[in-house]
C-alpha cells in the first residue's frame, strides 16, 4: 500500500521483545489480515456474528479485547499502525481465547479505501485518537472531513461512529467538525457503560482531563 503524505499518527520504534515476535509468528496467522488492495469478506471471516465493529487506532488493545470479550457475538476487526501494540493484542485475543477478533496492520485511511467495502460495518470505535495539539500539526487529526466522509461509506445506515477523546480542544475540535457535515447525526453522549476504564484514560482522568465520549449516527 502507497504511505500517505499527511498521517495521522508518528512511526514509533517498531521494536519487539522476543516474546512479543514470538506471539506474533504464531498468533498472526490465525488472527492477522494482511494489508492489500483486496476487499475482504467480513460475513466470511465472522459468519456467526451478527454486528461488525472495526477499531480504528487501537493502541495496546486493552480496551479492544474487553469489548471482544463481553461482546462475543459481534465480530471485531481491528486496525493499527503500531506492531508492538499489534503483537500485544494477538496476545490478548489468546489469553482470552477470542474468537471474534482479527486485527489489520495499516493505516485507516488505506485500510478503509482498499479494504473494506461500502455499507459493510455496523459500527467504527476511534478512542483517545492522537490530539495532535500543536496548531502546525492540526492536519494531522484523524478527524477530519477526509476520514468523516471515509467511515461514513463503510457505515450501513443507522450504524455508529463512536469517538472517546480526553484532549478537550480535541472535543470541540471534533463537534466542530461534525457541524460541518451531514452524513451524520448525534453529538456529545454520557460514557457508556462498555467502554472499559483503560489505563490509559485511568491516568487521564487523574490527572483530571475530562474524557468526551461522541456517539454519531450515520444517517
Ligand atoms: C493515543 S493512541 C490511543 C490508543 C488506544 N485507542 C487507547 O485508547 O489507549 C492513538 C493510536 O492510534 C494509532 N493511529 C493513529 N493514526 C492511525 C491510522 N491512520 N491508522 C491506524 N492507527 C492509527 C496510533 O498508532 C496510536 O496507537
Amino acid at each position: 500500500m502507497e504511505s500517505r503524505a499527511v498521517r495521522s499518527y508518528k512511526l514509533r520504534g517498531r521494536r519487539i521483545t522476543e516474546g512479543q515476535q514470538e506471539a506474533w509468528d504464531r498468533l498472526w496467522p490465525i488472527f492477522g489480515i494482511e494489508s492489500s488492495d483486496q476487499k475482504i469478506n467480513l460475513s466470511e471471516l465472522f459468519p456467526d456474528s451478527k454486528r461488525i465493529i472495526m477499531e480504528i487506532g487501537f493502541g495496546m488493545g486493552e480496551a479492544t479485547a474487553q469489548i471482544a470479550a463481553a461482546d462475543p457475538t459481534t465480530g471485531y476487526v481491528a486496525v493499527e499502525v503500531h506492531r508492538p501494540g499489534i503483537g500485544k493484542l494477538l496476545s490478548r485475543i489468546e489469553e482470552l481465547k477470542l474468537k471474534n477478533m482479527r486485527t489489520i496492520e495499516g493505516d485507516a485511511f488505506e485500510v478503509f479505501e482498499q479494504m473494506i467495502i461500502d455499507s459493510s460495518l455496523d459500527g467504527v470505535h476511534l478512542f483517545f485518537p492522537d490530539p495532535w495539539p500543536k496548531a502546525r500539526h492540526f492536519k494531522r487529526r484523524i478527524v477530519n472531513q477526509e476520514f468523516i466522509t471515509a467511515v461514513a461509506s463503510k457505515l450501513k445506515p443507522g450504524a455508529f461512529f463512536h469517538i472517546a477523546t480526553d484532549w478537550q480542544p480535541y472535543a470541540q475540535w471534533i463537534a466542530e467538525e461534525f457541524t460541518k457535515q451531514t452524513l451524520f447525526t448525534g453529538g456529545e453522549v454520557d460514557r457508556p457503560d462498555w467502554r472499559p476504564l483503560t489505563r490509559f484514560e485511568d491516568q487521564g482522568i487523574n490527572k483530571e482531563h475530562p474524557v468526551a465520549d461522541f456517539r454519531f449516527i450515520k444517517s
